[in-house]
């Protein structure tokens, strides 16, 4: 892979006596859509606030596209496009002149990068319309606009589908991953909902009480290495489940609904099947069963949510 654009190293923040985020290390790549997912109280907030330098990092370092977020803020912070809190935008003005207003603060920012960045968040259409009459998501868009008037190299949202409805929420995501494969530029989205995340994000981690639980692909359950549950339908579940178990004593197996449930990686299924079939076991079907994002992260978790 490329260089990280963002690394955390063993992050830590403590606010009084409260250590709130704990040796938390992960890196973000140019064009993925990273989840930065947990429950509310998590760390989510404070990890994003560490990141752009709204508050300080009590040890270890942030680094954006090579500096150091403590030590050269203004070269990191170049690179980074967010939207922390609410965007700020002018009610009063239009999608387009509020562009041009937080383009002036920004260096070179053309008539032509402002038309192009109503273009790529949907707005072109309602570019002349005053932001107040805007819904919640519009004007998540027209923020994501104004965070990227500068060109930064990361996107850095906090919990943006917050509020959208559905309709919202879908848009949002193909925008976002609009944006992440046309401008070639890393998003990190914060969440507490992962069913939203799961179809938006490349890769994820989940944080907990400040701490890093996991950091995964959204497609890792398809790699080979990975123990997934399967189902076997088959003409003697008994039979098959003692087969199976004299010659391979400690695969996770159990019999649900008159079908042998199994554990494990796609590889060790295929000797399963092989090994069934030479015993005389006659199998009608195997299906490997979907989890849900929300599921690894309860399994990732011990069942746990905050
Ligand atoms: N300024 C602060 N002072 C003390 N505790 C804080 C402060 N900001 C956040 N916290 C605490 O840090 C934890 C993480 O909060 P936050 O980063 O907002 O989580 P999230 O965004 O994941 O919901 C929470 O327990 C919260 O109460
Ligand atoms: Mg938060």
């Amino acid at each position: 892979m490329s260089e990280p654009i963002l690394s955390l190293r063993k992050v830590n923040k403590k606010i009084g006596k409260n250590h709130i985020i704990k040796d938390l290390s992960f890196d973000v790549y140019p064009g993925e859509v990273f989840g930065f997912l947990g429950p509310n109280g998590a760390g989510k907030t404070t990890t994003i606030r560490m990141i752009v330098g709204l508050t300080n990092i009590t040890s270890g370092e942030i680094i954006v596209n090579g500096n150091s977020i403590s030590k050269n803020y203004k070269k990191a912070i170049e690179n980074i496009g967010a939207i922390v809190e609410n965007p700020e935008l002018y009610p009063y003005l239009t999608a387009r002149k509020n562009l041009i207003h937080f383009g002036r603060m920004s260096n070179n920012v053309t008539k032509e990068d402002i038309q192009h960045r109503l273009e790529l968040v949907n707005l072109d259409h309602v570019k002349d319309e005053k932001v107040a009459r805007f819904s919640l998501g519009m004007k998540q868009r027209l923020g994501i606009a104004q965070a990227m008037l500068h060109n930064p190299k990361i996107l850095i949202l906090d919990e943006p589908t917050n509020g959208l409805d559905p309709a919202g929420i879908r848009q949002m995501r193909d925008y976002l991953r609009k944006v992440a494969k046309e401008e070639g530029i890393a998003i990190l989205v914060s969440s507490h909902v992962l069913s939203e995340m799961e179809l938006m994000c490349d890769r994820f981690a989940i944080i907990q009480k400040g701490e890093l639980v996991q950091v995964e692909d959204v497609s890792s359950e398809e790699q080979a290495d990975i123990a997934n549950r399967h189902i076997f339908e088959v003409n003697d579940v008994e039979k098959a489940k003692d087969i199976l178990l004299s010659e391979y004593p400690d695969i996770a197996i159990e019999i649900h609904d008159n079908l042998l449930q199994v554990d494990a990686t796609k590889e060790q299924i295929g000797s399963f099947i092989t090994y069934l079939t030479s015993k005389g076991i006659i199998l009608y079907q195997v299906i490997r069963e979907k989890q849900t994002l929300e599921e690894r992260f309860l399994q990732a978790t011990n069942g746990e949510v905050s």
